[in-house]
């Protein structure tokens, strides 16, 4: 069992480019927080093609969601544009596909591919009272809010978020206590992290990116032939990362190109299986990235703490004077 303390917090699985392994990874560490840490876990999913739902739900009972409009964003939507009083925790669900050693701690608050329009319908209801860029940024203030609010009843909230820029990843950036960044080993998909950098500056003026930033996993490296050769495309992903940008605050070990892991979100109708048998190979991988990520959750948690403890000390002496 862990020694690591997992701080309560909300954290986001993001990258403004698709198809990095954001979805992969976010399920894999929740999954490995359960397991280690038997945490009570929430995954937020804030993107519309639902991968994090129908992994978790499978797709009949998404479905089902969806056809009784259940789901996230329905729920957002007739509480900030109609005020419903009807509270977020009462969309999240159980796991329904998630390894054994999850079951009960794994929760999943569904998306829809409904998103996109609900999202345009959320901003509208705020535009009697203000212009289109004031409406966003509050409706994205205030969808950031209702995530954090799950921290009542959840020790760790995961926000699985979209490629893109979308309302719900602006939300997500705003409810987060820090980032996780699932990149894969190559230019263009760490040039999108130049990219992140200068939105999350936006939208978080006052908490620096390498704040909030807990790691940038890589995943999908290819171990061609043999050992050897991992070890030279491991040693070149470095250079590379040297090169592009510094403090990516790389978490290891990186995640291979494998196929259990190329299968972790496809388990509709799967009779529910160990974690050692869902991740394979790469399950004492997945481990230590789980342990590196819950010990940085920690260090950034009390480095804020601290930070915010010094803040009001200062706030009280010049008071004083
Ligand atoms: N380590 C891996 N090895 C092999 N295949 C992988 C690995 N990680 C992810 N994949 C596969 O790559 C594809 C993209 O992964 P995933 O859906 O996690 O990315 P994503 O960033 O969430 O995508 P999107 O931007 O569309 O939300 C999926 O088919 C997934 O099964
Ligand atoms: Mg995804």
């Amino acid at each position: 069992m862990s020694k690591i303390e997992l701080p309560k917090s909300v954290m986001a699985a993001i990258n403004f480019k698709g198809g990095t392994g954001k979805t992969t990874v976010a399920l894999a560490i929740a999954e490995g927080i359960c397991r280690l840490m038997q945490k009570r876990v929430v995954v937020i999913d804030c993107d519309f093609q639902c991968s994090a739902s129908i992994a978790l739900l499978g797709r009949r009972t998404l479905n089902d969601l969806i056809r009784r409009n259940a789901t996230m964003d329905c729920l957002l939507l007739s509480k900030l544009a109609k005020r419903s009083g009807t509270r977020l925790r009462e969309r999240v669900a159980a796991a329904q596909f998630c390894v054994s050693e999850a079951a009960g701690l794994m929760h999943i608050l569904p998306g829809s591919p409904d998103m996109p329009r609900h999202e345009r319908q959320i901003v509208a209801s705020f535009l009697p009272k203000s212009d289109i860029n004031a409406a966003y940024e509050t409706a994205a203030a205030k969808m950031g809010d209702q995530f954090r609010s799950l921290l009542d009843e959840f020790d760790f909230v995961l926000i699985d978020c979209p490629p893109g820029l979308t309302l719900f990843s602006e939300a997500a950036i705003r409810a987060a206590d820090g980032i996780v960044v699932p990149t894969l080993p190559n230019e263009i998909s760490f040039a999108a992290i130049d990219h992140l950098r200068a939105e999350i500056a936006r939208a978080r003026p006052d908490t620096p990116f390498d704040d909030l930033l807990v790691g940038t996993v890589v995943s999908k490296v290819r171990q061609k032939n043999g050992s050897t050769s991992h070890r030279t495309h491991v040693e070149s992903i470095e250079r590379l990362l040297d090169r592009v940008a510094p403090q990516f605050q790389l978490l290891k070990p990186y995640l291979p190109y494998c196929r259990e892991l190329e299968g972790a979100t496809w388990r509709d109708n799967e009779r529910s299986i160990s974690f050692a048998m869902r991740y394979g190979q790469s399950s004492g991988m997945v481990e230590r990235l789980v342990q590196e990520f819950a010990s940085r959750c920690g260090a950034l948690m009390a480095r804020r703490q601290h930070a915010s403890g010094a803040g009001r000390d200062t706030r009280r002496e010049a008071h004083g004077r």
